[in-house]
């Protein structure tokens, strides 16, 4: 696959209310029914771990992370559609997890659809595996779109 330019810098921080404008504008190109603006703030607001990956100071992708009673939820992971298949979301994926085990999380959940292949691939190679699957949890152009139930286990440091 394509790796990044040995000249693009690449850094993970905590994400910022200023950001929003930037991680809507990559989430309305890269998903038919985007978060609004709004969940995005409200995310913030409720201390869930969000982050950015900043590209030569841009910000090129997002991830947002919920923690609570030992258990950890990927609620949104994206690269914005230009920066796609450097690694980013990869980086973004190791970041969340180390950040989980480091809040002593042993589980880790995500939804996603059973046709996002490369959403899919990713969370495989990570060591995810399918534990359910919700029917018709996503809006779709046409009815709705089950969703995949994927989990990992976390070994943690306590
Ligand atoms: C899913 C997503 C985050 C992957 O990010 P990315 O930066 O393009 O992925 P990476 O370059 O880090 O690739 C990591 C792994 O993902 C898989 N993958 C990513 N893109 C792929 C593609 N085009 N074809 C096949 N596998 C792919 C591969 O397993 C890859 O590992 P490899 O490089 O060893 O083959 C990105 O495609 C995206 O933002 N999609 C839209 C938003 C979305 O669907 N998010 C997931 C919601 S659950």
């Amino acid at each position: 696959m394509i790796r990044p330019a040995p000249e693009a810098e690449v850094t993970i921080r905590l994400m910022r209310h200023e950001d929003l404008g930037h991680v809507s504008d990559i989430e309305r190109r890269s998903y038919d029914f985007p978060w609004s603006h709004g969940v995005f703030r409200d995310c913030l607001l409720a201390g869930y771990q969000c982050v950015v990956l900043e590209r030569d100071g841009d910000v090129a992708g997002y991830a947002i992370l919920s923690v609570a009673a030992g258990e950890a939820h990927i609620l949104n992971l994206c690269v914005e559609p230009a920066f796609r298949s450097h690694g980013y979301g990869e980086r973004m994926l190791d970041e969340i997890l180390f950040r989980a085990r480091t809040s002593s999380v042993r589980e880790i959940f995500l939804e996603v659809r059973p046709s996002n292949m490369h959403a899919l691939a990713l969370y495989k190679k990570k060591g995810f595996y399918q534990v359910a699957n919700r029917p018709k949890y996503y809006q779709a152009h046409e009815g709705r779109e089950d969703a995949a139930v994927l989990a990992k286990k976390l070994i943690t440091e306590s």
